[in-house]
């Protein structure tokens, strides 16, 4: 399956940084594209500059959150064919740090994963456990938990991704063994069988927490693992080059 590596830009940065780091990205890929699926999730102030920078590339943009309605009265909110009229064709729902500083629920998640479809978006949809949960040897448990709450039942697979963030690699120069990442995809794998059914051996299950230069090929190439989502590093041009090549 083609890999997809997608940079999450979080909450970083001034539109010149934005910018620079669009061009810089832009640039790179004028001298050839790696053999896989680009995206990167700027903040919302600045997806339309960037979105108007990568014009005419092969690097999607995505949004880093969406409300799980089409419209309405949501101070604050950004709607799913809000992304889709500015250029989007991604959106990352239900990440840990949205989960923890905005107490979202699987409900939540998948309502959000659900407008996006419907807007024409492909969700990355995001799960992964706490420390306290895999010191208590929860992780599946959690997993399963999130993946069946989170993730809208019966879609297109190919419309479709998750990505495994274990809370406790995000930022913290910590990662997953390849083992414990072999597990825990092969688990989600196992779960899209029974909720998106057929087809569903193409869902891109991405691995996220602290995926760097010198580390991306190692979990790049373990079974299941379809790609990546990548934060610090995806805020330098070249290391989310760099991580793209080892897909
Ligand atoms: P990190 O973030 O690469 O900085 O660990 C990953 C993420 O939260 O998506």
């Amino acid at each position: 399956m083609r890999a997809l590596i997608a940079g999450n830009w979080k909450m970083n940065g001034l539109g010149e940084d934005a910018k620079a780091l669009a061009e810089g990205l832009k640039g790179l890929a004028e001298g050839g594209q790696p053999a896989c699926d680009l995206l990167v999730c700027p903040p919302f102030p600045y997806l339309g500059l960037v979105a108007q920078t990568l014009a005419g590339s092969r690097i999607a943009v995505g949004g880093q959150d969406c409300h799980g309605a089409t419209s309405g009265a949501h101070t604050g909110d950004t709607a799913a064919p809000m992304l889709r009229d500015i250029g989007c064709t991604y959106v990352i729902v239900g990440h840990s740090e949205r989960r923890a500083d905005h107490g979202e629920t699987d409900a939540q998640v998948r309502a959000k994963a659900e407008v996006a479809l419907a807007a024409g978006l492909v969700p990355i949809v995001c799960v992964g456990e706490t420390e306290k949960e895999r010191n208590a040897e929860q992780t599946l448990a959690v997993i399963a938990r999130q993946v069946k709450g989170s993730v809208p039942a019966g879609m297109e697979a190919g419309r479709l991704v998750v990505a495994y963030e274990p809370v406790w690699a995000i930022g913290t120069g910590r990662t997953a063994t390849p083992a414990d990442v072999v597990q825990v995809h092969a688990e989600i794998r196992r779960l899209l069988v029974g909720l998106v059914g057929e087809g569903s051996e193409k869902v891109r299950i991405l691995y996220g927490g602290s995926v760097k230069p010198d580390n991306a090929r190692e979990l790049l190439s373990q079974a299941n693992v379809d790609g990546a989502l990548v934060g610090g590093a995806s805020l330098d041009a070249e290391s989310f080059w760099a991580i793209a090549e080892s897909a």
